[in-house]
């Protein structure tokens, strides 16, 4: 028996003025006018209550919700709103991981099967996006998020992951070619040198072994805060990616991740997973590593185009042993 449930998204509208369709996920309502997007609730004792979001800022989230499957955690869009992952079901929150919404008693969170939630914020994404604007991209490259609604561009969201075959650089990789049928050298790397490794592999091998300059390769990603290039080795995921502007989540972890930071330099603040509240402010400059322990937030600002590799633990298992205490939430005591 076909058991699967077929969701499809709630909608009002469009709205006569502004042209975008209003969204109800559950008990949650999702406006958008030419600024803002209003998110509306009732509280617990029947209150209305709202949060107002600045609509770039708001599809720049909710591009990552979706583009990384509601990711590890937490993603808060920001200390108000977001989306917990619980790998089959997503919990969607207002004012829940926020100290003082919680006080006064005027947060709302409300669990969902994941599909349910991902077609309604992909359907709000395609909707709410207009033409020009591409929420993957950053500020200064592409167009403005603001305004009535005004085409779409779907090109741009529903963009995903290019799969290699094979090892990055070998035979039919585009993202390597330097014939101009790859991806340009973004303008912030114009000085990251372009050579290769030397190889010398045994005649009859040549199209087997291969080596290639992770830096020439991340000069080319032609988007921000998105994992560029992905290796994975078991649950051991290495995400190079490149970052500028800032991180338009505050990623909230329910395990240790691990930065590494590969040029120039990004900015982290870091709060408490549940109340909000700041905890560090941590200058990552070339050459430095950190380690985000499991409880916390951490929002990066990266003023110039930056390379940071985010080394990920993509275990199944380890939310539960760090929840139930088999494993340490700081990865290293002094
Ligand atoms: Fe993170």
């Amino acid at each position: 028996m076909d058991i699967a449930v077929k969701f499809k998204s709630v909608t009002t509208g469009p709205h006569p003025v502004y042209g975008f369709k209003t969204f109800h996920l559950g008990d949650f309502t999702f406006e958008r006018d030419e600024y803002f997007t209003h998110i509306r609730w009732t509280t617990a004792d029947g209150k209305p209550a709202s949060h107002t979001m600045d609509a770039g800022d708001f599809l720049r989230a909710l591009m990552r919700d979706v583009g990384w499957g509601f990711f590890y955690g937490w993603v808060n869009f920001d200390n108000v709103f977001g989306t917990t992952n619980h790998y089959k079901t997503v919990d969607v929150f207002a004012g829940t991981f926020n100290v003082n919404y919680k006080k006064a008693g005027v947060d709302l969170l409300q669990n969902f099967p994941t599909e349910e939630v991902r077609v309604t914020f992909v359907d709000m994404l395609e909707d709410w996006t207009n033409a020009g604007f591409d929420p993957y991209a950053a500020p200064q490259e592409t167009g403005s998020p603001y305004g009535r609604k005004n085409g779409d561009n779907l090109d741009a969201v529903r963009r995903v992951r290019q799969l290699a075959e094979r090892c990055v650089g070998l035979k039919d990789d585009l993202a390597m070619r330097t014939d101009g049928a790859g991806y340009p050298v973004n303008r912030a790397f114009a000085d990251v040198p372009q050579d290769a490794p030397e190889l010398h592999p045994e005649p009859g091998f040549e199209n087997e072994i291969h080596a290639f300059n992770l830096f020439a390769y991340l000069s080319r990603s032609d988007v921000v805060w998105n994992p560029s290039f992905t290796s994975v080795v078991k649950h051991s995921y290495m995400c190079p990616t490149t970052e500028e502007h800032k991180l338009p989540i505050v990623h909230g972890n329910d395990r240790v991740e691990w930065f590494f930071q590969m040029s120039d330099e990004i900015v982290w603040d870091c709060g408490d997973k549940i109340t909000a509240e700041p905890r560090a402010r941590v200058v990552m400059k070339a050459g430095d590593m950190a380690a985000m322990p499991a409880d916390c937030r951490h929002q990066g600002f990266s003023p110039k185009r930056s390379m940071l590799l985010v080394w990920e633990n993509g275990s199944p298992q380890v939310v539960y042993d760090i929840l139930e205490g088999r494993a340490p939430i700081n990865p290293v005591s002094f």
